[in-house]
């Protein structure tokens, strides 16, 4: 597989009436040809889901290969719409949560994912993510915009007070929510 057969299938189902119904059809057959996705990807360099590990972003469709090191946890966050993994290899951890109207969280489900799980957030959904196997998480992460540049939001993992995403203070929250035990509310 090339990386622009993953463009080439992901695209269309992204103009579909439905695009987080198709590209959830497309994310089912790619758990087929697994190791395809993580040779047509293995190009991309970086960890934690930043723009490097990017490989199409378009304003309804954004196609990532993320690598999250063992151990490495997320703040809690949104992603401005909807959101799928597919794990290729390693095995993380997704707690979800739900964002109340003053912007407080409340603990949803947490779901451990291994090598071709998927999971599905709706476009309201705040997750945290981390590695929960001695080798790195890595997974294809679609999303339903362009999630590198539309307005988003994060949480801080020991107050938990929301704020808009900024990739400038991100690190701080990521660096102190992997120190953490867990995720917040859990
Ligand atoms: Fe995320």
């Amino acid at each position: 597989m090339d990386v622009s057969e993953l463009v080439a299938r992901f695209a269309p189902a992204a103009a579909d009436e439905y695009p987080h119904k198709a590209a959830m059809a497309v994310m089912q057959e790619l758990k087929n040809d697994l190791d395809g996705v993580l040779e047509a990807t293995s190009y991309l360099t970086g960890s934690g889901g930043n723009a490097l590990q990017a490989f199409y972003r378009a304003p309804n469709l954004s196609l990532l290969k993320v690598r999250f090191p063992d151990g490495r946890r997320t703040p809690p966050h949104n992603h401005g719409s909807w959101a799928a993994i597919l794990v290729l290899s390693g095995s993380e951890k997704n707690t979800v949560y739900k964002r109340n109207d003053d912007s407080s969280l409340t603990y949803e489900r947490s779901v451990e994912l291994s090598r071709g799980d998927v999971i599905y957030m709706a476009a309201d959904a705040v997750h945290v993510a981390e590695c929960t196997s001695d080798e790195p998480a890595i997974g294809l992460h679609v999303y339903g915009g362009n999630v590198l540049g539309v307005e988003r939001e994060m949480w801080d993992p020991d107050t938990l007070e929301g704020q808009p995403l900024d990739w400038s203070k991100y690190e701080d929250l990521a660096q102190r929510a992997t120190a953490a035990d867990k995720a917040p509310l859990t």
